[in-house]
């Protein structure tokens, strides 16, 4: 059966069915589809075609009764796109302001959250640039970085923590020779000492978050697919679990609103966390 876009077979979205994806995704996820229609149809053909629908009626009855169908379903509709040393001035700034800041402080722990890992580079380049920040230092200091993400297929590839060499072009000669590891495949892998240091679980930023705090949050790039007021009432949350004297990093081309933001503006996408 053909199911490209031009194809007989390729299943158009009637007005309702497309209702009702734009308001199950952004009222459970966030993920704003109100203008993506043509998006939802290319990727979801695959899902039609693989489970034998002919139609989005029939696909979207089986998704409200089977749960399990919803990974798989998220697995389509996300955005996963992510690399090595993405915008690097945030480990730069964490090598450079935080960890110093921190340890002027006395205190030798370090818990960081990367918010919509995706498959992987941001916790591992985080997890690098703490490495190179500490030296020798590192073996006293206790560091934890929590990643998570929504889609299942992203996580698998994070936790694999195999890249292509092309996907290495950006990183720095020395963090390529101290944190990769060349495979008989020709891909690389992340070195166990980075790895051991970042604990993946998935995790809808939607659900209410758990009681841990953190000295860093990561999440870049993620609500720039969500609703302003989805985004705001995010930044609230991560705001209550970030510990005092902490940092939020948004992407470079994501913005909060400066009324609504509890975190003091550092420079463009860092906030810092003061009340004191
Ligand atoms: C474009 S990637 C960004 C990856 C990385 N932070 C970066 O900047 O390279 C966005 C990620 O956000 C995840 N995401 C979207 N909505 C989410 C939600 N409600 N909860 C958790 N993760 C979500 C997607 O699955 C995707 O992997």
């Amino acid at each position: 059966m053909d199911f490209s876009e031009s194809g007989s077979n390729f299943v158009r979205l009637k007005d309702d069915e497309f209702d009702y994806i734009v308001k199950f995704v952004g009222g459970r996820y966030g993920i704003d589809l109100s203008q993506k229609r043509k998006l939802i149809e290319a990727r979801l053909a695959s899902e039609l075609k693989n489970n034998g629908f002919k139609s989005y009626e029939q696909y979207l009855s089986m998704l409200q009764s089977n749960p399990a169908a919803i990974d798989s379903f998220l697995n389509k509709i996300t955005t996963n796109y992510s690399y090595f040393n993405r915008e690097m001035e945030h480990y730069d700034f964490l090598m450079r302001a935080v960890i110093p800041e921190i340890a002027a402080r006395k205190k030798n722990t370090l818990s960081i959250w990367s918010a919509g890992c995706s498959t992987g580079e941001e916790p591992y380049n985080i997890a690098m640039a703490v490495d190179s920040a500490l030296g020798i230092k590192r073996s006293s200091w206790s560091v934890s970085i929590t990643a998570t993400d929504v889609s299942t297929r992203a996580l698998t590839a994070a936790r694999k923590a195999e890249y292509p060499e092309s996907e290495l072009s950006s990183m720095a000669p020395d963090w390529v020779k101290n944190y990769m590891t060349k495979l008989p495949n020709g891909n690389y892998q992340v070195c166990d000492n980075i790895r051991r240091v970042v604990a993946f679980s998935q995790f809808n930023l939607m659900d209410p978050f758990p009681p841990h705090m953190y000295d860093v949050i990561f999440c870049r790039n993620v609500m720039i697919y969500f609703k302003q007021a989805t985004s705001q009432a995010i930044i609230n949350k991560f705001y209550q679990r970030t510990n005092e004297g902490g940092y939020l990093f948004i992407g470079h081309s994501e913005s909060i609103s400066h009324s609504d933001n509890p975190y003091k503006y550092v420079k463009p996408s860092i906030f810092h966390k003061v009340t004191k």
